[in-house]
This record gives structure tokens, C-alpha cells and sequence, in this order.
């Protein structure tokens, strides 16, 4: 293995750091590898804050479903998907009379635009975690950023076409961080295909699950599957966040 896929292979999330503050140069080299990323179109669909503010990350910390990892964390950076910026540079050139001059309805993003967004907002995230894991910085997403959309709008004053993808904690990994077990993936043969997608059978379901079916089921769950939905799909954290983002998408529709 070379050295980028020596990183990629042994990255694992990181959720507790050393307290120590990241020097100016690694910070810029991250961002600046993230800004290298492909893009659709050449766009930069995408905008990156930098969440410095202790208050902020505090009350991120609370609303992306309790989790003091992000108060914690030396480096926070949030991901928007980003059609504002084209949107406004749109109005300054004055599209709309150029639109109405031609007869035509001036075109506003809608789902589609969105989702090209997030791609890109999260492939410049991606690219972060792996420059950051280069410099022996250690990260973890939170998806939870998607959630509560009211409260983020209004925490980082999000205009309409602005939707925070991701959250990303980066820092030097706390030592026993490292200690920990990377997590397994399922078999390869179930995740990559040739030609055609292939649904999985029973028996599929029963070797991707076979280690995870030693681990302690919740009360009431017969397998695993009734254990991921309870604790994960039709959790209150699942449902905040398809009630949020269905928020959003009358914005984008
Ligand atoms: C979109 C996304 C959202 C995630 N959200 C969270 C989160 O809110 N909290 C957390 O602790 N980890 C979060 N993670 C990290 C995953 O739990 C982690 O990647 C997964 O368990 C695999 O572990 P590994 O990254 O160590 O290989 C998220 C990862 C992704 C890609």
C-alpha cells in the first residue's frame, strides 16, 4: 500500500481528542486540499464554516442529539450545500429581467440542485477527513447537523438555499482512541456489483449479519434487523431528521 491508501485503510473515526490546538499550517492545508475537491461544474456548490465560537459549539454540541464530542473538539468545521451564492450572483445579474425579456420562467433550484449540492459539500468533506488523516489528525462526522433545521438556520443565519450537510470534529486523536478496534465492513460481495444491482437473499442477510449477531440485542429485538430499527431508524434522532430535511425540501421544491 502506498502512504494515501495506508491512511484511507487505517482511518477510523475519532471522537475524543487531546486537548492541544491544531497549528495554523495543518488547519490551511486541510481546507485547502478540501477546496481542491471535484466539484460539479467547476461550481463549488458548497460553503465551509469554521465553528471557533465556544458558545456555538456548545449549542451544537445539544442540538445535533447530545453529543459533547463537538464542544470538545479543537477544530470544528460545518459543510453547507450552497446554491445561495449563485442565487444572489444570479439576482446581480439581473436574471430575472434577462428571463422575463425572453419570455421564459426564470429557473429556481429545486430537489435535484439540492442533492447535486450535498454531493459536493460532501466530497469537499471527505476530502478533509482523509488530508486531515494525513496529518495525523483524527475526525468524525455528525449527521445530526441535518437535523432541527430551524435552530442551525438560525445559529449560523443559513439564507434559503444553504443546507449544512455535515459536521466534521477534527483533532490529534486522544491515545486510547487508537486503541480501539477499527469496525468491520460488510463482505465486499455485498456492497459491490457488476453490470446490475443484486438484491441480497437470506442467506446474504445471514453472513453480512453473522458477526453482528453476536453483539447484545436490545430488549424486545429477535435479530438484528429489529435491533438496528429500534435503535436506529425509528429513533427520535430518524425522525427529527426526516421531519427537518421534508422542512427543507418545501424550500427547494
Ligand atoms: C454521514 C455520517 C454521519 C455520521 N454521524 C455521526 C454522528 O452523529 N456521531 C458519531 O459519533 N459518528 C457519526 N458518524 C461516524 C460513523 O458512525 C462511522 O463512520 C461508522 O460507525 C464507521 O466507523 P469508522 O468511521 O470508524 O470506520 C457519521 C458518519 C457519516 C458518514
Amino acid at each position: 500500500l502506498n502512504e494515501i491508501l495506508r491512511a484511507i485503510a487505517e482511518r477510523r473515526s475519532i471522537r475524543e481528542f487531546e486537548e492541544r490546538e491544531l497549528p495554523r499550517e495543518a488547519k490551511d492545508a486541510v481546507i485547502e486540499a478540501a477546496l481542491r475537491a471535484p466539484t460539479a461544474g467547476n461550481m463549488m456548490l458548497y460553503s465551509i464554516i469554521e465553528v471557533s465560537d465556544q458558545g456555538l459549539k456548545d449549542r451544537l454540541a445539544l442540538s445535533c442529539d447530545r453529543q459533547p464530542m463537538i464542544g470538545k473538539a479543537p477544530w470544528v468545521l460545518l459543510f453547507l450545500a450552497d446554491y445561495q451564492r449563485w442565487m444572489d450572483y444570479f439576482e446581480l445579474c439581473d436574471l430575472s429581467g434577462f428571463c422575463a425579456a425572453r419570455g421564459e420562467e426564470m429557473a429556481r433550484p429545486r430537489a435535484g440542485d439540492l442533492l447535486l449540492a450535498v454531493d459536493d459539500a460532501l466530497i469537499a468533506a471527505q476530502t478533509a477527513v482523509i488530508a486531515a488523516e494525513s496529518l495525523g489528525l483524527g475526525s468524525c462526522y455528525v449527521g445530526d447537523v441535518m437535523e432541527r433545521i430551524e435552530e442551525h438556520r438560525d445559529l449560523f443565519d443559513l439564507p434559503r438555499y444553504v443546507f449544512p450537510a455535515a459536521l466534521l470534529c477534527i483533532g490529534y486523536p486522544a491515545e486510547r482512541q487508537l486503541s480501539l478496534p477499527r469496525r468491520g465492513r460488510f463482505d465486499r460481495r455485498h456492497i459491490v456489483f457488476e453490470n446490475r444491482y443484486q438484491k441480497r437473499n437470506g442467506a446474504d442477510f445471514d453472513e453480512m449479519f453473522a458477526a453482528a449477531d453476536t453483539l447484545r440485542l436490545r430488549p424486545g429485538a429477535a435479530n438484528y434487523g429489529q435491533n438496528f430499527y429500534q435503535k436506529k431508524f425509528a429513533a427520535p434522532f430518524s425522525r427529527e431528521l426526516r421531519r427537518s430535511v421534508s422542512r427543507v425540501l418545501e424550500d427547494w421544491s
